[in-house]
């Protein structure tokens, strides 16, 4: 089985506007159908929505915990039923050298599940092989946001 095939049939190459409990939805039901390793990465600005998603894809990946966001501590780790997951979020570390002081190459080859926000911090660091999802704010619907699974990168006009 490829790390691809967890995708839920919703993530296609199609474009969809989501309101917040859709996407904690969507994440919790992909969560559950995810058998690690898989590395997801979560690109979108701030306020996008990627811990929103990250916490849902825990919940239903069994993480029993409160996730919280990983701001400060680069790293937050929790245990799950299936292996542990690592929730990092890239955005305050300085060049990809930093990498090293997290883990890095521990981690991304761990049988885990590995949560990342802000991945294009870690440059040619992040692994290729990785299930990319996108979210997008909505000009003009703040409720919704834009979910691009599986390596679309369309600017997303003119959706609702
Ligand atoms: N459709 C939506 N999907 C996700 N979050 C939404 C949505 N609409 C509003 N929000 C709000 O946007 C914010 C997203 O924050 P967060 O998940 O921390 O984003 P990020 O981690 O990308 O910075 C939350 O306050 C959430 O309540
Ligand atoms: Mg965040």
């Amino acid at each position: 089985m490829t790390r691809h095939e967890v995708l839920p049939a919703l993530a296609g190459e199609g474009r969809i506007a989501l309101t917040e409990p859709e996407l904690v939805d969507w994440g919790t039901r992909m969560g559950r159908q995810i058998n690690p390793p898989l590395l997801v990465t979560l690109d979108g600005d701030l306020g996008a929505g990627k811990t929103t998603l990250a916490r849902a894809i825990c919940a239903g990946y069994g993480v029993s915990e409160d996730v919280t966001s990983p701001t400060f501590a680069l790293v937050h780790v929790y245990d799950a039923p299936k292996s542990p997951v690592y929730h990092i979020d890239l955005f305050r570390i300085r060049s990809p050298g930093d990498l090293q002081n997290l883990g890095w190459d521990d981690i991304t080859q761990s049988d885990a599940l590995i949560l990342i926000e802000w991945p294009d911090r870690a440059g040619g660091l992040l692994p290729a092989e990785h299930l990319p999802l996108q979210l997008r704010h909505v000009e003009g619907a703040p409720e919704k946001r834009v979910l691009y699974a599986g390596g679309h990168h369309g600017a997303p006009t003119g959706v609702r």
